[in-house]
This record gives C-alpha cells, sequence and structure tokens, in this order.
C-alpha cells in the first residue's frame, strides 16, 4: 500500500482501492449514492480498461452497500485531454447535472 493510501485511509474520510496501475477514491453520500472523488490511472496503463475495472469495484463496493447511483464530478477543463468524458461514457455513465466549472455524471445500479 502506497503513502497516500495509508493517508486516506488513516484520514477515515474516504475509503481507496488501490492497484498498482492506479486508483480511485470516493465515498458514501446518504442516502444511497457513491461519490467518485478521484480516479487516476497511471499513463502507462491507460487504454487497457484498467479504469473500467477500477469503476467495477466501486460499483461492486455500491451494491454491496445497498447504494443505487454513482456520482462523479468531471472537470470540464480536462475531460477531454484526459478522456475522462469518454471513459465514464464507455462505463455507463450518463449527464446528471451541468454544475458551474464540472459536468456531474450519474450510473444508476438498479436492477442490477
Ligand atoms: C480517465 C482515466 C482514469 C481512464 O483510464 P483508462 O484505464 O485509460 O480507461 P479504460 O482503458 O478503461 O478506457 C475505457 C474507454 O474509455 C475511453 N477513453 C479512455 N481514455 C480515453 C482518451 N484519452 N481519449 C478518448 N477515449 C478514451 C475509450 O473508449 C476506452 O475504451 P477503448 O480504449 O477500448 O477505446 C485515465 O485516463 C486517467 O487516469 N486520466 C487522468 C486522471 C483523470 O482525469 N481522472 C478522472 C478524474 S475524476
Amino acid at each position: 500500500m502506497s503513502m497516500w493510501a495509508d493517508y486516506i485511509r488513516e484520514m477515515g474520510l474516504l475509503e481507496i482501492i488501490e492497484e498498482e496501475y492506479g486508483w480511485v477514491t470516493f465515498h458514501i453520500q446518504e442516502p444511497s449514492s457513491v461519490v467518485i472523488n478521484d480516479l487516476y490511472v497511471r499513463p502507462a496503463n491507460r487504454r487497457s480498461g484498467k479504469g473500467t475495472l477500477l469503476l467495477q469495484q466501486v460499483e461492486d463496493f455500491a451494491l454491496k452497500f445497498g447504494c443505487t447511483t454513482i456520482l462523479v464530478g468531471i472537470h470540464r477543463e480536462s475531460a477531454t485531454k484526459s478522456g475522462t468524458y469518454a471513459a465514464a461514457l464507455v462505463s455507463g455513465f450518463v449527464v446528471h447535472e451541468e454544475a458551474k466549472l464540472c459536468t456531474i455524471m450519474r450510473k444508476d445500479l438498479g436492477g442490477k
């Protein structure tokens, strides 16, 4: 486990899933949503399904805790450059809300 993951766990405010290729931080927002704070895949490991794998693990966590929605805020300025928006669409997210600086994407887990 990295020092970053140690820090996140010690603070106790966020969950973190960390793999050799990247990590994702998230938290439960009552009553039934999981909110992704950050998602990162090392550049050398991108475009090989690793981001999708991390999102799948968040989805498994959400279902385990009875959550029915995953939300993620994507900053518009970096979205095109990083491919984040495309990755979210591929993973089944839809636009939930256009906020001032970011687009909030939503994935509904109902029926799974
Ligand atoms: C966004 C990010 C997590 C995607 O990780 P990844 O491991 O490359 O994602 P995947 O390989 O699972 O991609 C799934 C699909 O998303 C789309 N996609 C991902 N990156 C893309 C890019 N740069 N341009 C266009 N489409 C992209 C593709 O359709 C891809 O499928 P394909 O490779 O079969 O065409 C990674 O690029 C990253 O860490 N970026 C910097 C940090 C960041 O922006 N985090 C998000 C903040 S919330």
